[in-house]
């Protein structure tokens, strides 16, 4: 199990214990995050899992693939540390990762 943290909009820490080889959005709906709405279900087409990547984690996650880049455009305030959680896949490299919620999506 890996440690992933979850801020979400409202400023709540969710603090799980996550599968390798899940996704940032598949654990943050399987445990009920508010403000990930993840409409088309982790196809990258929607733009409603869109979180902003710790400062400490930025380097390791690192850029958006050209495809996530675009769906961001449609994303509401995108900022440098911008990703869409459903291309965020967890490895052993991002035990403990930390994320946040925007305070709306799209
Ligand atoms: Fe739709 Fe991530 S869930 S882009």
């Amino acid at each position: 199990m890996l440690k992933l943290t979850i801020i979400a909009n409202d400023d709540t820490p969710y603090e799980l214990d996550v599968q390798e080889g899940s996704t940032v959005m598949e654990n943050a709906v399987r445990n009920s995050v508010p403000g990930i709405e993840a409409e088309c279900g982790g196809a990258c087409a929607c733009a409603t899992c869109h979180v902003y990547v710790d400062e400490a984690w930025i380097e390791k996650v690192g850029e958006p693939e050209p495809m996530e880049e675009d769906m961001l455009d449609f994303a509401f305030d995108v900022r440098p540390n911008s990703r869409l959680s459903c291309q965020i896949k967890m490895t052993g490299a991002f035990d403990g990762l930390v994320v946040r919620v925007p305070e709306r999506q799209g």
